[in-house]
């Protein structure tokens, strides 16, 4: 209840699973000593659904995994439970088109910063309805980026929900009427964005981003873009570039779970190329979908 307040009631119909149990998403809650409000001890994923199938699923497991490994915790139940959990969220959402979350938090215990080794870990899905339109008009129109210095930990490689400098980046993007904010590294390079990954593309057509190896979160989308292009012998550069590098290239996109790859029109109020939505970045969007759909179960 606490999490809805008057005039922003969930619709009826929703739910949420928490801890083995399917319950009103308007009702479902967390202990209050739960160390992933407490400490943000806790890792997540967020999974696309496509007709009504769960999209990039072995991947999304995969980083679970890591993530959870490197903060000394181990997936709570199996992929194949995890499958059918995910999917009966969806189910009872009637979400065919939309975002599934999902966080695995240490569990609930005594406050104290030092983790317990013992305690049962919290398991949540929630699900979310698309919003077709307003990503139709983002994928036509493209979007706005505005770049703020990345004030992060060294750690980005890990999904923790610890995501206030990029809620701080992506409300302030939002003040300025732009969409993403990107992030730049003390060297003056891009990074990332607050919840995608960043790219721009050459004079030749050569879409670039950064490598994984500096510091930031290994994208689904991204990989499976990258995927995509060696499937289809294109060429791609991984490795860092800069904000100024980034003003004068042809064209730039971002890609995430929830919208594949967005095209850029404009970065800190700047046109990017000729100030539209370009043919590569609607190239990109392509490539990911037919792969992303391939790799869909459920
Ligand atoms: N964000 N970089 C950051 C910092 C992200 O938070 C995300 C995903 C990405 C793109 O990753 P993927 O392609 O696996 O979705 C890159 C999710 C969507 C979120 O926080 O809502």
């Amino acid at each position: 209840m606490w999490a809805y307040r008057v005039g922003h009631q969930p619709p009826p119909g929703r739910f949420a699973y928490v801890d083995g149990r399917y319950v009103r998403h308007g009702a479902a809650g967390v202990h209050v000593e739960d160390r992933g409000l407490q400490f943000a001890d806790s890792i997540y994923e967020v999974i696309a659904v496509s007709s009504a199938k769960l999209v990039d699923a072995t991947r999304h497991f995969d980083r679970l995994e890591r993530s959870l490994r490197e903060i000394g915790m181990t997936m709570p139940v199996s992929c194949a439970s995890l499958t059918v959990i995910l999917c009966e969220t969806a189910r009872r959402n009637r979400l065919n088109e939309g975002l599934l979350y999902l966080q695995i938090t240490r569990g609930a215990a005594p406050r104290d910063h030092a983790a317990p080794l013992d305690i049962p870990p919290t398991l949540i899905v929630t699900a979310k309805r698309a919003d077709e339109v307003t990503m139709e008009t983002r994928h036509e129109l493209g979007v706005a980026i505005v770049t703020t210095p990345d004030i992060r930990w060294a750690r980005c490689d890990i999904k923790s929900t610890a995501l206030l400098p990029n809620v701080m980046a992506k409300t302030e993007a939002r003040r300025q009427g732009a969409y993403e904010a990107w992030f730049v590294d003390d060297e003056g390079l891009i990074t990332e964005g607050s919840s995608t990954n960043a790219w721009i593309v050459n004079d030749s057509g050569t879409p670039i981003t950064r490598s994984l190896r500096d510091n930031i979160l290994p994208g689904v989308t991204r990989a499976v873009l990258l995927q995509a292009l060696s499937d289809a012998g294109l060429a791609v550069e991984e490795r860092g570039f800069s904000l100024e590098e980034a003003y004068g290239a042809q064209e730039a996109f971002i890609t995430s779970s929830t919208g594949g790859a967005i095209p850029v029109v404009q970065i800190n109020g700047r046109a990017i190329g000729k100030g539209r939505v370009g043919h590569v970045s609607k190239q990109m969007h392509a490539l990911y979908r037919e792969l992303s759909l391939k790799d869909s179960e459920g």
